[in-house]
């Protein structure tokens, strides 16, 4: 079984890569490959809006997001997360979203992502309540929804500005974990 995890922060040391660190060890001990990116440390240029991967499927500009869609193609868990900027996702992480057009379902009805993968949503934020962290969830459910992949798990952290602070939350750790650890359960109940 094989995952790919995406972490849209500018920064793969910062408390939303820790987060994402404890999933993918989880993953690990129940024997799931793992593909780990940041997006701050990738080239990804913005969406031209030029519509040419709605006939042909493929964008028109050669950059990593290239490897990025090998990679969910051939992922049967996909795991995305962002910190909080703005009350939204990260930059990084919506240019992401935007050049995953050659993937997206809305034009042409059907999308050529196979069927049966899973996705999880992270979000990590400094601010105390939920709510904020629930609009970057529905972001990535949306994405999720456009590809044909089956939201099954979101984890979320408030009240964390650093990486100590994450640390502290050893709760919310061990959680990741865990969730890591039950993915390639609730990946064959998606299949079943
Ligand atoms: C540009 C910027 C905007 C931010 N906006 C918010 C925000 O709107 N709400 C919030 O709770 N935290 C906000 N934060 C705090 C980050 O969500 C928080 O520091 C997070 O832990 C950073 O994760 P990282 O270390 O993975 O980058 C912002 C941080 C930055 C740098």
């Amino acid at each position: 079984m094989r995952a790919i995890c995406i972490i849209g922060s500018p920064t793969g040391t910062g408390s939303t890569a820790l987060l994402v660190d404890s999933s993918i060890a989880g993953m690990q001990a129940s024997g799931i490959s793992v593909e780990r990116y940041v997006l701050g440390e990738l080239h990804i240029n913005y969406c031209r809006g030029c519509r040419t991967c709605e006939t042909e499927r493929a964008c028109v500009q050669r950059d990593d997001m290239d490897h990025l869609l090998r990679g969910i193609l051939a992922a049967d868990i996909v795991l995305l997360a962002s910190p909080s900027y703005w009350g939204d996702v990260t930059g990084q992480m919506k240019v992401f979203i935007d050049r995953s057009l050659p993937l997206c379902n809305a034009k042409a009805s059907e999308t050529p992502v196979p069927p049966h993968k899973i996705g999880v949503a992270v979000a990590v934020r400094a601010g105390r309540s939920l709510a904020e962290n629930q609009h970057i969830v529905d972001t990535f459910a949306h994405y999720f929804g456009h590809l044909g992949i089956r939201m099954v798990a979101s984890l979320t952290t408030e009240g964390v500005n650093t990486p100590e602070d994450m640390q502290r939350q050893q709760a919310k750790l061990e959680e990741a974990y865990q969730l890591g650890w039950s993915l390639s359960r609730l990946y064959a109940e998606n299949v079943s």
